[in-house]
Formats: structure tokens, sequence, C-alpha cells
């Protein structure tokens, strides 16, 4: 193992060049939030408050050992500087316009950056009404043809790379939410997939051809939102062709994380669960998309997942066999992009005695996740460049609905994802695995 991965390590590319990063929905409040953030950082204006690259340090060897870097001086990373943005909206407003419209930023954060925002702005969107019906922007590419729509996505892609001098890029999708999915027929190959493009199957959704776009062009592709979109076989296999990372889906911010941080926590001590109530009022762009019905049941079956692959309630029936779950996300304009999330949780203890947690967590939307896409573009373009192809599961830390290879169940637990992501990390590099076994210290009066 120590050899493969030594042998892995030798072969990662440097990340020389510029990183392009494209993203459909780039006048959304995540991304305008994400970009001024990093341009703010690069000009020390701010600090990437929430960003595991940035901020995390990674132990190696022992703990007698002392040693502990930090993540991005450990592992080769593209530099924030190097970060070229990019990308579609049916608005047409730039990104300076765009991020005063989210209102998620203060002026004092924005105007000092005004130039760089105004100067980013959107290339016309593939969009279909059918998929997002709150929405109606006009800045959309013409015509139903779906190979076309794929096909101008790839031109938008390769004259975006040709203009900024770009090595290599990332396609994250930070698009609103679309309506739910199911797989079906189409979505089982790729043969399958480009026939039903070819025929505007009615199934195939906006997000699709943008991830079509990106995985023919040879990048890697995230998916920030619930939408099915890169999650069926055809879009795995087509990535494993073209050797290209994906990652989703569905950002981990607000009451998700906080669900997966106290949930493991219960468990772990085998305290039962009653009920888990979930409410939510948003008043974001999000939250209006959100108020449809199709489009919030994509967002419930990503939010509801997480208690039961945390829980598994068959291995401990006794203690989470019945637990209520319920999640429900209300549009309340005057709350704008600061969520505002409640949790009762109804638990029970030794000999069943009830207690109960009440959780009200007042949090901004785009400022959780603007980090996240951050260490997304940054480690999808690590996994790119060390040549890992397919479902990146070790990413699963950052999402709500970590994609996973079928017959693995997904793993939610944040603890868990973090330890396979700094494990993964040290694989890469040709460090040792730790285990937090610890018995070895005490072995022999000392460490092997
Ligand atoms: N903020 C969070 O904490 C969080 C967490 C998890 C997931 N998400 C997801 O991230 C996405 C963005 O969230 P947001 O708050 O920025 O929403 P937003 O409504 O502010 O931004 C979404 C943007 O996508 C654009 N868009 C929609 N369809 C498009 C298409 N086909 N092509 C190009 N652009 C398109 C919209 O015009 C809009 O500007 C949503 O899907 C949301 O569910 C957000």
């Amino acid at each position: 193992m120590k050899e493969e991965s030594l042998k892995r390590k030798d072969r990662i590319k440097t990340p020389e060049g510029r990183l392009g990063v494209l993203i459909p929905g780039i006048g959304g409040a995540v991304s305008t939030t994400f970009i001024a953030g990093v341009e703010l950082v690069r000009r020390g204006l701010g600090e990437p408050v929430g960003s595991l690259t940035q901020l995390g340090t990674i132990r190696l060897g022992k703990r007698f050992e002392h040693r502990s870097p930090k993540i991005r001086e450990f592992v080769p990373l593209a530099s924030l500087d190097d970060l070229v943005f990019g990308g579609w909206d049916l608005y047409e407003a730039n990104c300076y316009e765009a991020a005063n419209y989210a209102r998620v930023l203060k002026r004092e954060h924005v105007e000092p950056i005004r130039d760089f925002l105004g100067g980013i702005v959107p290339m016309k969107a593939v969009f279909d009404r059918r998929f997002v019906r709150n929405l109606d922007g006009t800045h959309v590419k013409e015509g139903q043809d779906l190979r076309r729509h794929v096909d101008s996505l790839k031109e938008d892609i390769h004259r975006f790379k040709k203009e900024n001098g770009l090595e290599r890029c990332v396609m994250i999708w930070c698009g609103s939410t679309e309506i739910h999915l199911t797989p079906e027929a189409i979505h089982q190959s790729p043969d399958a997939l480009q026939d039903a493009v070819e025929s505007n199957h009615e199934k195939i959704a906006p997000s699709m051809l943008y991830a079509l776009a990106a995985l023919e062009s040879g990048i890697p592709f995230i998916n920030g939102a619930p939408n099915l979109t890169i999650d069926i076989p055809a879009m795995v296999e087509l990535a494993k062709q073209m050797n290209v990372p994906i990652a989703g889906k569905d950002f981990k911010t607000g009451q998700t994380l906080m669900k997966t941080i106290l949930a493991p926590g219960l468990k772990s001590r085998m305290l039962g669960l009653e009920g888990w109530y979930s409410t939510n009022i948003l008043g974001n762009r999000d939250g209006l998309v959100l108020d449809d019905k199709d489009s919030f049941k994509t967002k419930e079956e990503s939010k509801l997942s997480v208690l039961e692959y945390i829980l598994q309630p068959h291995l401990y029936p006794t203690l989470y066999k019945n637990y209520y779950h319920k999640v429900t996300i209300n549009y309340y304009p005057p709350r704008g992009d600061n969520k505002e999330g409640w949790d009762c949780i109804d638990i029970f203890g030794w000999l069943g005695y009830p207690m109960q947690i009440k959780l009200d967590f007042l949090c901004r939307d785009s400022i959780l996740a603007a980090p996240l896409i951050l260490d997304l573009v940054l480690l999808t373009d690590l996994a790119q460049r060390v040549g890992m192809s397919g479902i990146q599961e070790w990413l699963s830390f950052f999402f709500k609905s970590p994609m996973h290879k079928e017959n693995l169940y997904p793993e939610h637990d944040i603890f868990i994802q973090l330890m396979k992501l700094k494990n993964t990390l040290r694989y890469l590099m040709g460090e040792e695995q730790i285990t937090h076994f610890g018995l070895d210290y005490y072995m022999n009066g000392e460490a092997e």
C-alpha cells in the first residue's frame, strides 16, 4: 500500500498555470459570495474562515512527532491567485450587481472589489422553466435542441479557457434546485443518455447538459445542488471513460451540518431518538425556488436520508426503529439569505426517560457554502491531477447526499467523513494512515 501510494505521489502533476472555475448559476447568492470572498482574501481584506484547505492542518506520523502541516502546504493545491471565474446565468447581471441583489455581503466587502466583480459577466444559460418553475430569466440560449445546447456550452468553455490562458478547469453547479427526477432507462448508460439528448428527451434536465459539456471537455464536475444531474450510472461511466473526477451532491451547510454533527454524538452514547422536527425560514432566491413543491421534494430527499444512515435503525432497533423525522422549508422574504433553522429533538435515555434538545441556528446560508466551494474546487482539481476519476467519495465531507458506489451505503457522519478525507490525502502523499488506535504508545513502554 505504501509503495503504491508513494508512486502515486510522484505522479501528481504540479498545479502549473491558472485554474478556471466554471459556475452554472454564477449570479446566485452562493456563487457571488464565494467569488467575492476569494478576491477579498487574495487582497488581504478577509480571512477564508470555514475553508479546510486554507485553514486546516493534517497530523502526520506519531503524536510525539508533532508534525501537523497546513493541508495546503502538505498537498500541491492550486493557489488562490491562480483562480479565474466564469459561468452562466439566466439573469444578465454582472457579479457586482448580482452580489448586491443577493445582499449577503455588506457594502464594505463589495465596494472595494466593485471593478473586479463588475468584470465577471455571465454567459447565456441553458435553461428550461419546466425544471425550475419559479424563475423566468431571459439571458438564455435559444432553441430546444439539447445537443446544440451541449455543443454551445462546450464552445463557451473553449473560449473561456482560451481568452484567459487557462491550463485546467473545474465546473461546479451552483444553479437552482431543479424539480425532482428519478433515474430511468435513459440515465443508465452513456449511449442511452446520448440518444436521449439527441431526441430531446423530456427527462434531461439543464444541469445534465452542463455536466455533459464538462465531462466531454475533460473537465471535472461538482454538483452543489440536490439535483439528480451526475448521480446516474451514465454520468459515472462517462466520467470514468473521460478519466475525470465527479463529486456531489448538495452542499452540507446549515441544518444538515448540525444534524450530522449532533446525531453521531447521540448515537455514540447509545441515546435513543423518538423524533426530530426540523423547520426553516428562508427568504432568498433559493427559498423562492424551493417554494415550488417539486423542487422542494428534491431537497427534502437530500435532507431526510442523513439520519437514517447515521443512526442505522436496523442495527439499533431499540433506539432508532420508529423515530419520526420531518423537514420543512418556508419561504419568508424578510429573512433574506439569513436562514433560521429550528430543530426540536426528542431523545430518550436510561430506562426510556424522555429528554429534549432545542436548536435554533440563525445561520447565513451562503457564508457557510462559500468555503465549501473553494475546498471542492481545489480538491477536485487535485484529484484530476492525481488521475482519480469517477465518484470522489472521499469528498463526502462537503455534501448532504454524498455520491457513492452502487452497493455501498453513503457515509454521513461528519467525523468519519473528515477522517476519510484526511486519510485519502495521506494516502496520496505516501504517508501512513492514522487510525487513532493509540494502544501502541503504551506497548513495551514506547511506540513502535
Ligand atoms: N446556500 C446554501 O447553504 C446551499 C446549501 C446546499 C445547496 N445549495 C444549493 O446551491 C444552489 C445555489 O443556491 P443560492 O442560494 O445561490 O441560490 P440562488 O437562487 O441565489 O442562485 C442560483 C442561481 O442559479 C441560476 N440558475 C438557475 N438555473 C440555471 C441554469 N440552468 N443555468 C444557469 N444558471 C441557472 C439562477 O438564475 C440563480 O442566479 C441551489 O441549488 C441551492 O439549493 C445551497
